[in-house]
């Protein structure tokens, strides 16, 4: 074979990888309403809370949050006591006793939350091959991050006639492939929120959103506040220095 006719080929080759993957490449997810967008955008704390209780009961099963620690959630407004408790639900090996055993005990504020499976062979066994990633910083590992996940979580649905699906796979609108090994994880009233709101899947999926935004992000307040005070400053900056320049400028004869 000639060298152009290789490379003809090999162009070609390319270019239907090229193709292969923008056909993978899904339309940019609809665009939800996050209290936190914008310059001055905030938390909102009972949707926050919601939306732990929503990771707790149900993608704790799955899913880890290596990087967060029980006390850090009075970052959306739990108290001392219920951080004790929230930690205590859960027991964790403790360090090994006089005779180097292993035993439980229960967990403490200060203990990251606790994983679900002891390593990622188990967790991929459990999970039909596909390990459930850490969530600490999934929305910003994500494009379109908070748009992507409210999607993915709420698009499941039947496949289209036609498509074939892997064993054990499940359809999904948001996921490249439309493939995905995550089961369905939410649904109308899969919990029973503490605050009673009423637990529809939207509300379930827009509240465990906006926590993980918060565990990928939990800085972002204090940052928002802070240009907010740099703008005023500058605002009043400005006023005094345009009265100092009349002061100035009054003494020369126009
Ligand atoms: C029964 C186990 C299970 C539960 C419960 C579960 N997940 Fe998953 N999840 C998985 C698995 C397995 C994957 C990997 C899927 C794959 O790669 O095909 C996954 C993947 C994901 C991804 C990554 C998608 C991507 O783009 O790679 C996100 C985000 C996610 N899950 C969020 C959640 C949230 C939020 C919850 C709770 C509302 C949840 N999951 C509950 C098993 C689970």
């Amino acid at each position: 074979m000639s060298n152009f006719r290789a490379f003809l080929m090999g162009g070609g080759l390319a270019l239907a990888t090229l193709t292969t993957a923008s056909a993978q490449e899904l339309p940019e997810p609809a665009k939800q309403d996050w209290s936190f967008y914008g310059a001055f955008g905030t938390y909102d704390q009972a949707a926050l809370q919601r939306g732990f209780q929503v990771y707790r009961e149900v993608c704790a099963a799955c899913h880890s949050m290596s990087l967060l620690a029980y006390h850090d959630l009075s970052g959306i407004g739990y108290t001392p006591d219920e951080i004790k408790a929230i930690a205590a639900s859960v027991s964790v090996p403790d360090d090994p006793d006089d005779t180097g055993e292993i035993k439980d005990r229960p967990g403490r504020p200060s203990d990251r939350f606790k994983a679900p499976f002891p390593n990622e062979k188990a967790a991929a066994a459990a999970n039909n091959g596909a390990v459930p990633k850490d969530l600490s910083l999934i929305v910003r590992g994500r494009k379109y991050g908070p748009d992507y996940i409210f999607a993915l979580l709420t698009g499941f649905k039947d496949p289209p006639p036609g498509m074939k699906m892997a064993n054990g796979m499940n359809y999904n609108t948001a996921f490249p492939g439309n493939q995905i090994a995550m089961p369905p994880p939410l649904s109308d009233d899969r919990v029973t929120y503490a605050d009673g709101t009423k637990a529809t899947l939207a509300q379930e999926a827009h509240d465990v959103v906006t926590f993980l935004s918060w565990a990928s992000d939990p800085h972002l307040e204090e940052r928002h506040r802070l240009g907010a005070r740099v703008i005023i400053f500058l605002a009043a900056f400005s006023g005094v220095m345009y009265g100092v320049k009349r002061k100035v400028w009054s003494k020369v004869a126009h």
